[in-house]
């Protein structure tokens, strides 16, 4: 394949690969098996690619360029990023030190990006009209192919081998502490602290109504919901509290819901969600611990781990539109 060729290759793989990762991370119901499929099959493309980009990247390293350790870093992080994705898929290893395998696989890609932005601007690729044509098309789609069948032959390899891989979730993650809360573990959206909280002093506000946790803990709505974190992870629990629809009721004009926490974070759902969220004050028959919530956290069901707010403050209808909220949190 011509080295012009196989650079614009990767440059798409590299963009549907953070399109589908961006997929997999979002969607948190069965739909999400697509993208992790297609996402798994980008990926392998660009490990399908390396024999060619091998032979540019030598011919390029014998020149003189001021940037080459940009280009160096930017092959470490790629090939990191593909060692993290098959650990983790695979289930060989979970996890590596404080951090899943999945979070080292999505930190070197996003770290990735602006190198690899660097590197595509100041090497330039010229888009020749027989890119588009019958015969580069079927080439991609060979190519393509090529990324699926990998991904198909890791699948029957996880089975065939009992490794773990075999048994995760539509979208990529592994059970850990189902109906056992203790041992679910705790994790936050990237910087957010651990709060402890004084279950006398503290009290949230929903809509006009402020609420102690004693008036909180009157309500016994339940439901059983499968949190899925993003770092990797899924458990299933019975969780208790009160519907949110109870102590909320939609006004004119509204279309969003703000969940906020003590911490800062915060989410906007589409008003739509109003009826399947629980505000939840205790997991299993037993109050929330600290790294969980305590004293509620959000349940919201079929959304990943990321929009289960936890240390809840405030919850409010806004008529600020969802869709121009960031779809993953900023910080
Ligand atoms: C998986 C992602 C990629 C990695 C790891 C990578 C790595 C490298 C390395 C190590 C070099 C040789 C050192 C240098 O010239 O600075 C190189 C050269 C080059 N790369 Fe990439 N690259 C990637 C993606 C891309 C993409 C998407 C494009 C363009 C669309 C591109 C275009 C080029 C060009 C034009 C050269 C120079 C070749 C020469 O001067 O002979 N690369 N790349
Ligand atoms: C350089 C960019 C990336 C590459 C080359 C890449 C590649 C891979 C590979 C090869 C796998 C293993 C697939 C399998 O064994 O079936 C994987 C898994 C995964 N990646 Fe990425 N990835 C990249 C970026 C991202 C990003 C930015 C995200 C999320 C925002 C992401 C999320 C995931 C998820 C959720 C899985 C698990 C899928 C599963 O277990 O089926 N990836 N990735």
């Amino acid at each position: 394949m011509a080295g012009r060729r196989t650079n614009l290759a990767l440059l798409v793989a590299l963009f549907l690969a953070l399109v589908t990762g961006g997929l997999a991370f979002g969607v948190g119901t069965g739909w999400s098996r697509w993208a992790t499929v297609a996402h798994g099959a980008v990926g392998f493309v660009i490990l399908l690619l390396s024999p060619w980009k091998s032979a540019i990247a030598r011919r390029g390293l014998a020149r003189r360029r001021p940037d080459k350790v940009a280009s160096l870093s930017l092959s470490v992080g790629v090939v990191a990023a593909l060692v993290f994705g098959i650990l983790h898929s695979s289930g060989i290893a979970q996890a590596i030190g404080p951090l899943t395998a999945m979070q080292l696989h999505v930190g070197f890609a996003l770290l990735s990006l602006p190198v690899a932005v660097w590197h595509v601007m100041k090497r330039p690729v010229r888009l020749h009209r027989t890119d588009l044509g019958r015969r580069q098309t079927l080439r991609a789609g060979a190519v393509a192919a090529g990324g699926l069948a990998v991904v198909g032959a890791g699948e029957l390899a996880f089975q065939a081998g009992g490794l773990r891989g075999a048994d995760r979730r539509a979208t990529g993650s592994y059970e850990q502490g189902s109906f056992a809360p203790d041992q679910m573990p705790v994790t936050q959206w990237l910087n957010d602290p651990v709060l402890a909280l004084d279950p006398g002093e503290w009290r949230l506000t929903v809509g006009a109504r402020v609420l102690n946790l004693d008036e909180l803990l009157s309500y016994d709505d339940r439901l059983e919901a499968t949190i899925d974190c993003t770092g990797g992870w899924y458990a299933r629990q019975e969780w208790q509290g009160v519907w949110l629809s109870r102590l909320l009721a939609p006004t004119a004009g509204a279309r969003s819901i703000e969940v906020m926490s003590l911490t800062g974070y915060g989410r906007l759902f589409p008003l739509r969600d109003l009826d399947h969220l629980l505000i939840a004050t205790g997991v299993g028959g037993r109050p929330l611990s600290e790294g969980h919530g305590f004293p509620a956290r959000l349940v919201a069901p079929s959304r990943r781990g990321f929009w289960w707010v936890k240390w809840l403050d405030r919850i409010s209808l806004t008529e600020r539109p969802w869709w121009l909220a960031s779809p993953f949190p900023l910080t």
